[in-house]
């Protein structure tokens, strides 16, 4: 039987980019996409789903029979500081919802990414490893290591296949970011391509652990696509893509276009950005189902400004 996909959380950042993929691997009416927004452009099968509400996403399951489930809904860091008893439960009852549901309904897999943010100023932050102290600053990064060991436990106790990533800030060009730490990443190249100055609210030796969106689509299906006897993680693995600062960024962006310019203006974000790793260690995903990133930062710079060039050139036609 062919795998019937639903992605929850799909109009966010990486969700817009995940989708397609997936729907070119496992076929177009084999990928469902829902979210509790009503999508903006998107002309697939969609369903308004609120992921709290385990009856709702019970009905989803059962009308489309699915068997896997990507859950990407989440309140991200920078959000998530402005309300955290919102954020806790809105990213605890999700999670919880998804695995509960995987073990009524017997799916098959799940995919249920975690963060760099489950590291805080005692994890280490250089080539900070797997099994790292876990003691987050931000109630993002504590709902991230409770999700992980939610995940450890439902698939020791009952078996479910449940498979994460602790992400790297992810730059995109699908669409803009959520509300995370690492979002300047991605604005900076908007600024960018519309000739304008970039405001800058981490300071420009602020380096953090990113990845480039194909490299992270690719790690997510590497991941999933991984056989059973190969994942020996089971809370989340650590993920690297390559590290940089503000100010190497806009230096690489200054290559492509040498008139753009940023200033900085540290806000709260510095703090959170602070207490996480500058590099990661991630030999354990390299050994078990062979990762390897591809973009290094000039690489990322080019194809960024080449798809928001493609975008910008299409939103201008008449
Ligand atoms: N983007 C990153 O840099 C990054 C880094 C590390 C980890 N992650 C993780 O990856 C996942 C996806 O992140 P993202 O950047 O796409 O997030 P995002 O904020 O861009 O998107 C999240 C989506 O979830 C939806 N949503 C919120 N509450 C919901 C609910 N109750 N039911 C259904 N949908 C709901 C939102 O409408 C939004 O479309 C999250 O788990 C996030 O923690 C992301």
């Amino acid at each position: 039987m062919k795998d019937k996909i639903l992605v929850i959380g799909a109009n966010g950042q990486i969700g817009t980019a995940l989708i397609p993929f997936l729907e070119e691997i496992y076929g177009e009416g084999n990928v469902i996409a829902s979210d509790i927004n009503n999508p903006v452009n998107y002309t697939g099968v969609f369903e308004h789903l609120d992921a709290t509400k385990a009856d709702n996403l019970s009905a989803v399951i059962k009308k489309h029979d699915i068997t896997q489930i990507y859950h990407l809904a989440a309140i991200l860091s920078a959000r998530g500081e402005a309300d955290p008893v919102w954020a806790w439960n809105i990213n605890m009852q999700t999670s919880l919802s998804v695995l509960q549901a995987a073990r009524e309904h017997k799916l098959n897999k799940l995919f249920i990414p975690s963060s760099i943010a489950v590291f805080g100023p005692s994890s280490g932050k250089e080539m900070t490893q797997q099994n790292a102290c876990l003691e987050p600053s931000t109630v993002y990064g504590v709902s991230k290591v409770a999700t992980e060991n939610w995940c450890s436990y439902y698939y020791h106790k009952y078996g479910i296949d449940v498979r994460s990533l602790r992400y790297p800030g992810v730059v995109s060009h699908q669409s803009m970011p959520g509300g995370g730490t690492t979002d300047y990443a991605v604005d900076i190249f908007h600024k960018a391509i519309n000739g304008e100055k970039y405001t800058c609210y981490l300071k420009p030796d602020t380096a953090l652990p990113m990845i480039y969106i194909d490299d992270a689509l690719r790690a997510t299906i590497k991941l999933m696509e991984a056989p059973k006897k190969k994942i020996t993680v089971r809370t989340s693995y650590n993920l690297a893509g390559l590290s940089f600062t503000p100010d190497g960024l806009y230096q690489n962006i200054k290559n492509i276009t040498s008139s753009f310019e940023m200033e900085y203006q540290p806000d709260f974000r510095q703090a959170i950005a602070d207490s996480w790793p500058g590099s990661i260690d991630d030999s354990i995903a390299r050994n078990d189902w062979e990762w390897q990133p591809e973009f290094d930062l000039s690489r990322m710079s080019r194809d960024m400004f080449f798809h928001l060039a493609k975008h910008k050139a299409f939103a201008s036609q008449p």
